[in-house]
């Protein structure tokens, strides 16, 4: 195990399928976070970047098997932030320093729903004089709207492909949702010079380990500038949850897996951006400052109104849903300098792999 963590220390890429599954099943969890975490020190430095997380609607024209928010959930209440409520929470995240927003919502196709998140751009572009980061969440959508959302300020895009495994993403999946285009979706917004994200739900039924590292070789196949990834938490509501026996053990694995993966994500790509995730925080309280030192360097807190959070449950038992957007800063705040690592406020915290690609160009 120490050769194989000083290959992935010494180099980005060093390792084969076999090496990655076997430092995701490795018998020492806490020298492979380690390892991970001086690689994010040397790459990224003892600090931590915020993106204000805004779920601005839960409407949703997919059916995902896993998620809470699936078309045909209709338990949940539907909602859909307007335009100004979505500045006026944008503003409070830029007032609040965080230097970066992402955008969430379910996946919606048409021209009104294209152009209000135009002019949303438009507007914090504005306000912001440019200097807020926007990252824009919304799923799969043709070139041309990605491409107006790029030029109306947007520079980061991130579209989980789930699983990498296109036998298993179609189980997790109804008929017509399509792996190929998901997968096309992230050319298109590589070719359109976004900062291009993806992740997958890690621990997912039928998934196995060679599964994840072949999802880590995804990564490194697409040159992903962010990772977004974390642990499948089934949800009642869901056919994949409804009848899932949830324990306290199952969960305890979830967060070791969705910890190990961070780790092994790192010490395979090295400058990317990876977030550590509000479902590890569901597993544990600490789970977010755990995935910072298992080498992460993203948290996306909540910058949501507290009386659409309970709308906004792709998973249950989602932690601060009660909380205001102030006392999430707080209390990350305090948590971050805990563990001794550093915020850095007012700065887009860009990803350092997409700026050396272009170098490479
Ligand atoms: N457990 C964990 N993550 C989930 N997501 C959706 N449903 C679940 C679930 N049950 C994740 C998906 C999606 C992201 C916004 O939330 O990966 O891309």
């Amino acid at each position: 195990m120490n050769a194989l963590l000083k290959k992935a220390k010494s180099s980005p890429r060093a390792l084969n399928r076999e090496e990655l599954t076997s430092l995701l099943l490795c018998t020492e969890p806490e020298e492979l976070f380690r390892a991970a975490y001086e690689v994010k020190l040397r790459t990224i430095g003892k600090r931590v970047s915020l993106r204000g997380l805004i779920e601005m609607g839960n409407l949703c024209s997919k059916d995902c098997l896993y998620c809470g928010i699936r078309k045909s959930n209709c338990n949940t209440a539907r909602f859909q932030l307007d335009e100004d409520s979505v500045i006026r929470m944008a503003k409070w995240a830029y007032d609040a320093r965080y230097g970066s927003i992402a955008i969430q919502s379910g996946e919606i196709e048409s021209e009104a729903h294209t152009a209000l998140i135009e002019r949303i751009l438009l507007r914090i572009r504005d306000f912001s004089g440019g200097k807020l980061g926007v990252t824009l969440s919304l799923g799969e959508q043709t070139e041309e709207v990605y491409r107006r959302w790029r030029e109306a300020g947007a520079h980061r895009y991130l579209l989980r492909i789930e699983e990498s495994n296109p036998h298993l993403y179609a189980k997790l999946h109804p008929a017509g949702h399509d792996y190929a285009r998901r997968s096309a979706c992230l050319d298109l917004l590589r070719k359109l010079d976004y900062q291009v994200g993806s992740g997958v739900m890690i621990g997912l039924p039928g998934q196995t380990e060679t599964d994840l590292a072949n999802n880590i070789l995804f990564f490194a196949e697409k040159d992903l500038d962010m990772i977004g990834m974390g642990p499948w938490l089934p949800h009642p509501e869901t056919p994949m949850g409804k009848d899932f026996a949830d324990t306290l053990d199952f969960r305890q694995k979830q967060l070791d897996l969705g910890l190990r993966m961070i780790a092994v994500t790192r010490l395979y790509l090295h400058n990317v951006n990876i977030a550590a995730t509000t479902a590890l925080q569901t597993l544990a309280p600490d789970g977010r400052e755990r995935g910072l030192l298992a080498g992460a360097n993203v948290i996306m807190p909540n910058v949501t109104d507290t009386q659409y959070r309970a709308n906004y449950q792709l998973y249950t038992g989602k932690p601060s849903l009660d909380e205001n957007s102030d006392e999430t800063r707080q209390k990350l705040q305090a948590s971050i300098r805990a563990i001794g690592e550093e915020i850095i406020w007012d700065q887009r915290g860009d990803s350092p792999r997409y700026f050396q690609r272009k170098e490479q160009l």
